[in-house]
């Protein structure tokens, strides 16, 4: 299949490692330019040499906090400045932020910033490009709509839901689409060193959730941001879609 995607112009949010890393180089592979963004220098240096030496396709980094103050203006002016436009955006930087009941509201508050607060504002941002060009995709990477326990980022990414249903709809008949994947447990730093760094109790963890059977790979979502970033994908928008191996327990 020609996904169609040779010149596409895209923010990767969270693509110094883990899924935002994944689709990075999905995304480089199909011949995207690329502005990748995070926090931290040296891994999006290493993800921009590895592109480099795989891939034809320009790439550039920016170490930034997107919680920051005008760190969207900053994105989208650094993005417009290499890129020349921004075709599509994906809002990967993110985590889970599990907590007590009663915990503090600067917790809560850095939770929601992070997981929903700055990838509305980014978007806002760029949203007005993809209007002129009339054509855009927004992806953002979400997280667990069934919630076992108090957990900042379960609010924030229902809120993104939420919000990015909404748009989508306003923003359609400019041919921008807007999605959410939901991954169940995917193979990333944030996943087995943090969430389940014990190997007896993510086995059990896996039996007792993961009908499949065991952990995905980055690439199992990856795979699927790159065929909705497609022009192929333009009839889907306003959808969250799992990639969990079966872990969401209801229909809807
Ligand atoms: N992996 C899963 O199975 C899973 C499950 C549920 C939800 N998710 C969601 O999927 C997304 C990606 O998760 P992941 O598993 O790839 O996590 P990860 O391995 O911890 O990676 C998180 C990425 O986000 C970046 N980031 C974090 N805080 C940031 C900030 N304030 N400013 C800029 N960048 C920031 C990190 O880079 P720096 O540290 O360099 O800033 C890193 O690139 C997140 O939104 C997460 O909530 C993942």
């Amino acid at each position: 299949m020609q996904l169609l995607l040779h010149n596409k112009k895209c923010i990767v949010t969270g693509a110094s490692q883990g899924l935002g890393r994944a689709i990075a180089m999905l995304l480089a592979a199909e011949q995207c330019d690329l502005v990748l963004v995070a926090r931290r220098k040296k891994p999006l240096e290493e993800v921009k040499k590895l592109i480099q030496k795989k891939y034809n396709c320009k790439v550039s980094t920016l170490s930034i906090d997107v919680t920051s103050n005008n760190a969207d203006i900053k994105i989208k002016d650094f993005a417009l400045n290499q890129l020349g436009t921004i075709d599509i955006l994906i809002n990967s930087a993110g985590g889970s932020r599990p907590t007590t009941w009663d915990a503090p509201e600067s917790f809560w508050e850095e939770g929601m910033n992070l997981n929903f607060t700055a990838l509305r504002k980014l978007t806002t941002k760029i949203i007005p490009i993809m209007k002129k060009n009339k054509w855009g995709r927004v992806i953002n990477i979400t997280g667990s709509v069934e919630p076992r326990e108090v957990n900042v980022a379960n609010a924030a990414k229902s809120a993104v839901h939420a919000w990015s249903k909404g748009l989508s709809r306003i923003v359609a008949k400019d041919k921008i689409t807007i999605n959410n994947i939901s991954p169940g447990r995917l193979k990333t730093e944030q996943i087995l060193k943090r969430r389940h760094p014990n190997l007896k109790e993510r086995k059990q963890f896996i039996k007792e959730n993961i009908p499949a059977g065991y952990f995905g790979e980055p690439e199992d979502l990856a795979n699927l941001v790159v065929f909705l970033c497609s022009p192929l994908a333009r009839y889907i928008t306003g959808e969250l879609l799992h990639v969990d191996g079966g872990m969401k327990k209801f229909a809807h």
